[in-house]
């Protein structure tokens, strides 16, 4: 699966196709079955963001701590918005769109920005100078 936004850190395009797809079954789902789909998106956004800070602590990626804020902020907003039995199939399929948009957000900055730490902690080190003389 490929993601829409590809980072090329293949542990990241993975889980973020995952959860896209997720996301692409909101359309597709019967008004009664969204509050599971919401519990499974909020589990898999959970999982995926401790994946991704053992792969930040391993690489020591400056952004980390950062990072991490803006993941308890997102799994924050995402809990504060969990549908209970008064809310409305309607407002929760508007709740579903506006958590695609910040994990599409999320993805394009910090994820962005972090994917280049990644990649560049696995690239070969560069050569030592040539000593002159
Ligand atoms: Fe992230």
């Amino acid at each position: 699966m490929h993601p829409a936004l590809p980072l090329g850190v293949p542990e990241m395009d993975a889980d973020h196709a995952a959860l896209e797809a997720m996301l692409d079954r909101v359309p597709h789902t019967r008004d009664e079955d969204l509050p599971a789909l919401y519990a499974a998106i909020e589990a898999e956004v959970t999982s995926h963001f401790a994946r991704e800070d053992v792969l930040m602590e391993a690489a020591r990626v400056p952004v980390l701590d950062c990072h991490r804020i803006r993941h308890r902020e997102l799994l924050d907003a995402i809990a504060a918005r969990r549908p209970t039995e008064r809310t409305s199939p309607d407002a929760l399929r508007r709740t579903f769109a506006e958590l695609a948009e910040a994990v599409t957000a999320h993805v394009d900055t910090v994820d962005r920005v972090t994917s280049r730490f990644l990649i560049a902690a696995t690239a070969a080190p560069l050569e030592p100078a040539q000593a002159v003389g």
